[in-house]
C-alpha cells in the first residue's frame, strides 16, 4: 500500500531534524512549486488531486483555495487547524511529533498558491511538547532559506507562527478557531461570509486541517492524479485513522480511501480485544453515529460508502467497541462532553446538551420515564440543524444514531423496564 503520509513514522522522530527530512525527499516540492508553478498551477493541481479536507467536513481543498481573492487589500492567510480535539482522534498529533517539516513545507506550498506571507498553526495547548518540536523545525527551515523572506531565492516570503489554544473544543471550529487566534472569546462567527472571504483580521484566510496539508507535498511531487488514484473515484489518495477501544493493536493507521473496515479492525489493529464479539464501531470520532457489525462488514473507509450507511468519515477517529460496552453509558458520557464543551451561545445547543443529560441522569439511575429514549431522540433532533455552529449537530447525531441502532440498551434504563426485567431473573 502506498502511504503518503506516514513514510517518515518508521524513523521514531529523526524526521523531525532538517537533513533527515531533506534526505528523505523534503522540500523537494516547494523547491519545484517555486521554480516551475505558478500559484494558479498549484491551485490546479490540488484540485486534480480531489483532496477533500481531512477535519472533518470533507470540502474539495483545491477548490476553498480557489475561493480565496487574488486581489486583495487586506493580507491574506493560511491557518493550520492543529486543535484535534474530537474524542478519538490523534491523527495530527503523530503527523506533526513523527514529520514537522512534512506539514511546514504543506504550508509553505499552499502560502505560495494564496500569496500568503504570515501564517499560523493553532495548536490544542495539551500538545505542548509539540509545540516545542514544531518551533525547533521551524526555525531550521528558517535557518536553510525555506521559510522567511526571500525564500530559495526568489521574492516569496512565507512566515509560520504557533499559537497554542486554551483547551476547548469549540476552538476548532474554523470561525471560533479565528476568534481565538485574534485574542477574543472562542465563539463561531456567522457564515457567510466565509474565512475564504473574511477571515483572520479580516483578510481571506484558508483554514485547513493538518492531514490535509501534509499531503500536498506529496500531491506536488507525485502529481494531483496520481494521488487520486490511490483511492476510489470519487474519495481520492489515502486517509489516517485512530482506531481506539477494544482492538489488540490501537493506533494511527494510513490505509488508502476505499479500504475495508473489517481489514482495518481485523487485520491492522489485531481484531477485538480478549476475543470477544464486536458491538459498536464510530466510524469518525465521537460526533458520528455509529455502526452495528453488519455494517462494519459493508463499509469501506471513504466518504461515500460511510455516508451511505448513514454516517460520516469525520475526523477519522474510529471507536471500537465489544460486547461489553453499555450504548446508554457510551452516549451519556459522549453528551457530557457535548455539554461541557457547548460555548453556550445559542439556545439549541447550550440548553438542550443541558436537558439530554438532565435526561440521562435520572436512566442512569435506572429511573427513566416512559417515553424518555423518545424523548432523548426528540430533543436531539431539535438540536440537530437548528444550532448556530455544527457543535450541536455534533452533539445531537450520536444520540439519534445510539438510539436507532441500540435501542434496547435505553429502554431497560426505564424504572418499569428494569422492575419487569429484574422480577423476570
Ligand atoms: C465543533 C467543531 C470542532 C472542530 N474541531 C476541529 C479540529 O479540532 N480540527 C480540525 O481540523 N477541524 C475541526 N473542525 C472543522 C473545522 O471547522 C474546519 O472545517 C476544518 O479545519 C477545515 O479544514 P479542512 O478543510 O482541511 O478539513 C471542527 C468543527 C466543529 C464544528
Ligand atoms: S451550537 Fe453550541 S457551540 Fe455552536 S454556537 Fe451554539 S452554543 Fe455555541
Amino acid at each position: 500500500m502506498t502511504k503518503v503520509l506516514t513514510t517518515r513514522f518508521d524513523l521514531k522522530g529523526e524526521a523531525c531534524d532538517i537533513d533527515v527530512y531533506i534526505k528523505t525527499g523534503g522540500y523537494q516540492a516547494l523547491t519545484k512549486v517555486l521554480k516551475e508553478s505558478t500559484p494558479d498551477q498549484v491551485i490546479e493541481e490540488v484540485k486534480k488531486s480531489s483532496l477533500r479536507g481531512r477535519g472533518g467536513a470533507g470540502f474539495p481543498t483545491g477548490m476553498k483555495w480557489s475561493f480565496v481573492p487574488k486581489q486583495s487589500a487586506r493580507p491574506k492567510y493560511v491557518v493550520c487547524n492543529a486543535d484535534e480535539s474530537e474524542p478519538g482522534t490523534g491523527k495530527d498529533r503523530d503527523l506533526m511529533r513523527y514529520d514537522p517539516h512534512q506539514l511546514l513545507e504543506g504550508m509553505a506550498i499552499a502560502a505560495y498558491a494564496l500569496n500568503a506571507p504570515n501564517n499560523y498553526i493553532y495548536i490544542r495547548g495539551e500538545y505542548w511538547y509539540i509545540i516545542a518540536i514544531l518551533e525547533k523545525a521551524i526555525a531550521q527551515a528558517k535557518e536553510r532559506g525555506y521559510l522567511g523572506k526571500n525564500i530559495l531565492g526568489t521574492d516569496f516570503e512565507c512566515n509560520i507562527y504557533v499559537h497554542p489554544g486554551a483547551g476547548a473544543y469549540i476552538c476548532g471550529e474554523e470561525t471560533a478557531l479565528l476568534e481565538s487566534l485574534e485574542g477574543k472569546r472562542g465563539h463561531p462567527r456567522l457564515k457567510p461570509p466565509f474565512p475564504a472571504i473574511v477571515g483572520l483580521y479580516g483578510g481571506p484566510t484558508v483554514v485547513n486541517n493538518v492531514e490535509t496539508l501534509a499531503a500536498v507535498p506529496w500531491i506536488i511531487n507525485n502529481g494531483g492524479e496520481a494521488y487520486k488514484a490511490l483511492g476510489t473515484e470519487k474519495s481520492g489518495g489515502t486517509k489516517m485513522f485512530t482506531v481506539s477501544g477494544h482492538v489488540n493493536k490501537p493506533g494511527n493507521y494510513e490505509v488508502p480511501m476505499g479500504y475495508p473496515m473489517r481489514d482495518l479492525i481485523y487485520k491492522d489493529c489485531g481484531g477485538i480485544k480478549g476475543g470477544k464479539q464486536l458491538k459498536g464501531v464510530i466510524p469518525g470520532g465521537s460526533s458520528m453515529p455509529v455502526f452495528t457489525p453488519e455494517d462494519v462488514e459493508k463499509a469501506t473507509m471513504d466518504y461515500e460508502s460511510i455516508a451511505s450507511l448513514g454516517s460520516m468519515l469525520g475526523s477519522g477517529g474510529v471507536i471500537v467497541m465489544d460486547e461489553t460496552v453499555d450504548m446508554f453509558e457510551m452516549t451519556m458520557n459522549t453528551i457530557h462532553f457535548y455539554k461541557h464543551e457547548s460555548c453556550g451561545w445559542c439556545t439549541p445547543c447550550r440548553e438542550g446538551t443541558r436537558w439530554l443529560y438532565k435526561v440521562c441522569e435520572r436512566m442512569k439511575k435506572y429511573e427513566g420515564k416512559p417515553g424518555d429514549v423518545d424523548l432523548l431522540d426528540d430533543l436531539a433532533g431539535k438540536i440537530l440543524g437548528k444550532s448556530f455552529c455544527a457543535l450541536g449537530d455534533a452533539a445531537a447525531m450520536p444520540v439519534q444514531g445510539m438510539i436507532k441502532k441500540f435501542r434496547p440498551d435505553f429502554e431497560k434504563r426505564i424504572k418499569q423496564n428494569f422492575v419487569q426485567l429484574t422480577a423476570a431473573d
